[in-house]
């Protein structure tokens, strides 16, 4: 009898349940009315006394064998595939929670803002409704100049003073007005164009505007400081160039590029076969800009710049298409989640 007792121990041990009802089966084939444990007790009485001693523990130790085998399995199966009457298994462990993820014009002109902030450069907003002379006359624009055009800009009908800001200049117009030099300055902010969409162009778009005015500002401070934001950017051995142009409220005038490389088929053509690619425009601010605000020209000198954010988003991320960034396409943003 003992071995067949030991033989039970491990048949116990050794059992597996594919179901809730496979695990009651066998309870009832050991601790059931007619079950194997009935048995062992009707031979158990038989026994002489002497192995009784023995034999009784092991008794024991099947019953409660099986037992608990009875309760693990019960338990397992409760929490795994049970589902209760409602249909809803309260148990299942939560799948976790989708995040949201930043989105790429987002995260560029944060890192844009923190470069700038780590320079001593605060930020600044200002409205997107705006009227003409911040957009406009305050910075020197001629009144027959072609930016104040039907074409381009976004009037507000009821109000022909009135227009959708075209560009973010209009904010350093407000905080020459507002106070004093020395100023340092970031304006992000959105602007509005009237041009048909394409992968190119679209009607709103972000600018990053930059301001600085002190006494004996040079263009030389300008250089620097725009060869750092690229270095900081775009990485340590970037190279700027920066080319002559035009813009009514600063004089001189430039327009910026960073050198990209002239490597694979896609550089070439991205860079039209130059190597190079235009960031951002800039200058020394117009001494009419200044004193138009009312801030003394003899004294004081700045520069001032302005970037496109989508621009700078693409150049990072090689994006072809400007649309993508207005979509909320998830299929887009999703490819930024490791972005912050
Ligand atoms: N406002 C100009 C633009 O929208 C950019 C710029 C800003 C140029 C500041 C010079 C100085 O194109």
């Amino acid at each position: 009898m003992k071995e067949e007792l030991e033989g039970l121990l491990v048949d116990i041990e050794n059992r597996s349940f594919d179901s809730d009802d496979a695990v009651e089966e066998f309870r009832i084939e050991y601790l059931g009315r007619k079950g194997k444990m009935k048995d062992l007790m009707a031979q158990f009485r038989e026994v002489a006394p002497e192995h009784k001693r023995e034999l009784g523990p092991l008794i024991n130790k099947v019953k409660t064998a099986v037992e608990e085998k009875v309760a693990a399995e019960k338990a397992s199966f409760n929490k795994n595939s049970k589902a209760t009457s409602s249909g809803i298994d309260a148990s299942r462990p939560a799948g976790g929670f989708p995040h949201g993820t930043h989105h790429p014009l987002q995260v560029v002109r944060r890192e844009i803002l923190g470069i700038f902030s780590n320079m001593g450069f605060g930020v600044v907003e200002g409205p997107e409704i705006e009227d003409d002379w911040h957009v406009f006359s305050g910075l020197n624009f001629p009144p027959e100049h072609p930016a104040r055009d039907m074409q381009d800009t976004f009037f507000v009908e009821r109000d022909p003073d009135l227009l959708l800001r075209t560009h973010t200049s209009s904010v350093q117009v407000r905080e020459m007005e507002r106070r004093e030099p020395p100023m340092r300055i970031i304006m992000p902010g959105r602007v509005f164009r009237n041009e048909a969409i394409s992968a190119r162009a679209h009607c709103m778009f972000h600018q990053i505007e930059g301001l600085y005015i002190d006494e004996n500002v040079s263009f030389a401070d300008l250089k620097q400081t725009l060869l750092h934001f690229a270095q900081r950017f775009f990485g340590p051995e970037t190279k700027i160039r920066l080319r002559p142009s035009y813009f009514p409220f600063t004089e001189p005038s430039a327009e910026v590029d960073v050198y990209w490389g002239l490597e694979t088929e896609v550089d070439k053509r991205i860079t039209k076969g130059t190597g190079w690619l235009e960031i951002l425009g800039c200058g020394m601010v117009d001494p009419n800009v200044l004193e138009a605000s009312g801030i003394d020209s003899k004294k004081y000198s700045g520069f001032a710049f302005g970037m496109g954010i989508e621009r700078i988003t693409m150049l990072r991320y090689q994006i072809g298409d400007l649309r993508l960034f207005f979509e909320n396409d998830k299929r887009f943003l999703d490819q930024f989640a490791g972005e912050r």
